[in-house]
């Protein structure tokens, strides 16, 4: 079985990142880490990965102005770095085609809300529950699955509930969503790399 080699895909804070990283470290996740890419030159998630001896890559709109050259340069750097998983973690653009075309199947988001409730273009970060507490949902959750063309698309992978209390805020609701995340992220990629879990057309 060819040995699964995970790289990420970041653009601020990189804590589902970290939670992955740990994960591999303490032998949870059989797998290399292999690349973390982002488009912002300060973020958190770069840091982490120079701490954490993983090859780091900023590609944005200011190294690669023309888009189609910007997926070129991150298609490229995921199949120079080897990359058989690709992980989205709080990153901020789309995932141009020739990535997609290159890493078909084999690409994962995590989404803070349960899908295909509070997804689609504009619904990230704190909107995502803002619009959960105005809904007066009692249920929210967290969402992982492959990604496709169309935001907060394609095939659900793994799901994990999350309780509305009822004198949550939007802060305190995107607290108790994001340990969810942390924890499920890894949980999936594990039962993904022990084969538990087979991804679409691999
Ligand atoms: C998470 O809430 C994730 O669901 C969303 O962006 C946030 C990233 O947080 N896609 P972090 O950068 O992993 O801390």
């Amino acid at each position: 079985m060819t040995r699964f080699k995970l790289a990420f895909l970041a653009s601020h804070g990189g804590s589902n990142m970290q939670s992955i990283i740990d994960a591999v470290k303490l032998g949870h996740i059989d797998a290399d880490l292999v690349a973390v890419i982002s488009n912002n030159s300060n973020s958190t998630a770069l840091q982490r990965a120079k701490r954490e001896g993983i090859p780091d890559y900023h590609i944005s709109s200011q190294t690669h102005p023309d888009p189609d050259q910007m997926d070129a340069a991150i298609a490229d750097t995921l199949r120079q770095s080897g990359a058989n998983l690709v992980v989205l973690a709080g990153y901020m653009k789309k995932i141009g085609q020739r990535t997609l075309e290159a890493f078909k199947g084999r690409i994962l988001n995590i989404h803070p809300a349960l899908l295909p409730d509070f997804g689609g273009q504009g619904m990230y970060g704190k909107r995502v529950h803002e619009a959960v507490l105005a809904s007066g949902t009692p249920i929210t959750g967290v969402t992982i699955h492959v990604i496709d063309e169309q935001y907060d698309n394609g095939p659900v992978l793994a799901r994990a509930e999350v309780a509305v209390l009822e004198h949550d805020t939007v802060d305190s609701l995107a607290e108790r969503v994001l340990k969810k995340e942390h924890v499920l992220y890894p949980e999936t990629i594990a039962r993904i790399v022990s084969g538990e879990i087979q991804l679409p057309q691999s």
